[in-house]
């Protein structure tokens, strides 16, 4: 079968045909000891931004990785409308834009060039590549490194500009991983309009994060790997819904302190840093304030927050652990 031209001139949208990237079944073992995928099946519609969350070492960049044609999985199938992507490496290069997790090698080339280069090498013409190199400089504020070498690039503006080179041209799925690292907190939220523009645009976005709180406001359904398996998937409110009527009692621990024993009705912790994270139901809000300011009495905590819970605290139910981004935040915090 031809490929078609991918581009967001013809995408999704107006092809009529049901260009949903099927993954099926997929197991990726790299060798007998590291099943680094287990049979994970997801499916991804044209225009909707899907997030894939979890863990260090879950499984997130062998899975996009076997999508472009870099991998090849053990067992299982992938498929994009009519192109079977395992067998057609080519198609899979063609169809998908990938930013890979680790920096492009732009060093010799200026960041407008970088981009334009790439619209042109997957098929885009000259002066809409050119316009929409433009347009993506300016919508993420690029413009002062516009003409600057990649190898004087900080690494965030680098991540920035890998994102326009992908985005550029769009294949009719994209596929980003880790997108905001290292890019500061003004850009991100440029950077997460710029993403949710490519699904408005037609093409399916696979986006592969640790920041729970941004792809909470941002996906339109996500999925939670670990250990290399699915253990949670739907829309943010889907997975927070066994949160409901629960409350986060956030308690910041004195330096030294030893952790303190929860009371009966705490539902779930974890300790981050010094920040110990429970949720509690709304029922219990009055008895978990006053545990929290006994804490604060007895030297053993410096103060506490009482506040609603997030997909983060869905995230830390399902798989035991504090996003990175969350981390980073208290770290950032203070
Ligand atoms: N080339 C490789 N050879 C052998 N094992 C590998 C290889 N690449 C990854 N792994 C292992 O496969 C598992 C999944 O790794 P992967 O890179 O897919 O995780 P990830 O979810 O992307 O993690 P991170 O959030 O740290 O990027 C890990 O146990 C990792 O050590
Ligand atoms: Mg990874």
């Amino acid at each position: 079968m031809p490929l078609e031209r991918s581009s967001i001139e013809v995408g999704p949208k107006d092809a009529g045909a049901p260009w949903t990237l099927r993954i099926e079944d997929v197991t990726k073992a790299y060798d007998a000891k590291v099943v680094a995928n287990d049979r994970i099946s997801l499916a991804i519609d044209p225009g909707e931004v899907f997030g894939l969350l979890g863990p260090n070492g879950a499984g997130k960049s062998t899975l996009v990785k076997q999508l472009v044609g870099l991998l090849k999985p053990t067992s299982g199938r992938i498929t994009l409308g009519p192109h079977d992507l395992v067998a057609e490496p080519a198609a899979a290069r063609q169809l998908c834009s990938y930013l890979p997790q680790v920096q492009l090698p732009i060093d010799s080339f200026r960041a407008v060039e970088a981009i334009r280069l790439t619209g042109a090498i997957r098929g885009g013409d000259k002066a809409t590549v050119r316009e929409r190199a433009d347009a993506m400089i300016e919508a993420l504020d690029l413009g002062e490194w516009r003409r600057t070498l990649g190898v004087r690039l900080s690494g965030g503006v680098k991540r920035l500009v890998g994102f326009a080179m992908v985005s550029v041209w769009p294949g009719r799925v994209v596929i980003l991983d880790e997108p905001t690292n290292d890019v500061d907190p003004h850009r991100r939220r440029l950077l997460w309009q710029e993403i949710r523009r490519l699904g408005e645009s037609g093409a399916a976005v696979l986006l592969v994060t640790h920041n729970v709180l941004e792809a909470e406001k941002s996906v339109d359904r996500l999925a939670l790997i670990d250990g290399g398996r699915v253990i949670a998937e739907g829309t943010p409110s889907a997975l927070k819904a066994a949160d409901r009527g629960r409350l986060r009692l956030q308690v910041m621990l004195a330096p030294g302190a030893a952790r303190p024993e929860p009371p009966r009705f705490v539902l779930s912790e974890a300790l981050v840093g010094h920040n110990l994270l429970t949720t509690i139901s709304e029922a219990d809000a009055t008895g978990g304030i006053r545990w929290a300011q006994e804490l604060v009495a007895a030297g053993v905590a410096e103060e506490y927050a009482l506040g609603a819970t997030s997909l983060e605290d869905a995230y830390i139910r399902l798989t035991g652990e504090v996003s990175a981004s969350f981390a980073e935040d208290e770290r950032a915090a203070g």
